[in-house]
């Protein structure tokens, strides 16, 4: 199974950034942990703090890898050509956040993303993407 985590702006800085909401360990160090405990994956990984360039990762791989672990970061407030990315691709999504954002403020209870995914998962810190390649796992596509 192929899977692709993307990830969207500032969450380079996971383990630097407000370490009370994102926590301390850093995005590589987890990434580390998933591919050293899913062997039989393939997990992808990119990161991009440029809009267009996580549609273009979205087209990409939205042909041919078996599901796509989403955060989009801030543009999952913002980002219609995000959401419209997901909608013109076959593979599954899952729309995942380490914070859970309907506690947050009110400018991040929108999500442009959501009504286009297969799941959502937030709020479980880093173990959100664990839980989504977990839910890809048990073929639960949220169809
Ligand atoms: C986030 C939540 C977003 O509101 C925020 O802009 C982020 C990270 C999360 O993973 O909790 O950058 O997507």
């Amino acid at each position: 199974m192929k899977l692709q985590i993307i990830n969207g702006p500032n969450l380079n800085l996971i383990g630097r950034r407000e370490k009370s909401i994102y926590g301390v360990l850093s995005f590589d160090d987890y990434l580390d942990y998933l591919l050293n405990k899913y062997p039989q994956l393939t997990i992808d990984y990119f990161q991009s703090n440029i809009e267009g360039e996580i549609i273009d990762k979205i087209q990409e791989v939205g042909y041919s890898y078996d599901g796509i672990i989403l955060n989009a970061a801030a543009y999952t407030h913002t980002s219609v050509g995000i959401a419209d990315a997901i909608r013109a691709i076959e593979k599954s999504v899952i729309e995942v956040h380490i914070s859970n954002t309907k506690s947050r403020e009110d400018y991040r209870h929108k999500s442009f993303i959501s009504p286009h995914v297969n799941g959502i998962i937030q709020g479980f810190g880093l173990l959100s993407y664990e839980l989504a390649i977990i839910s890809f796992l048990n073929n639960i596509k949220g169809e």
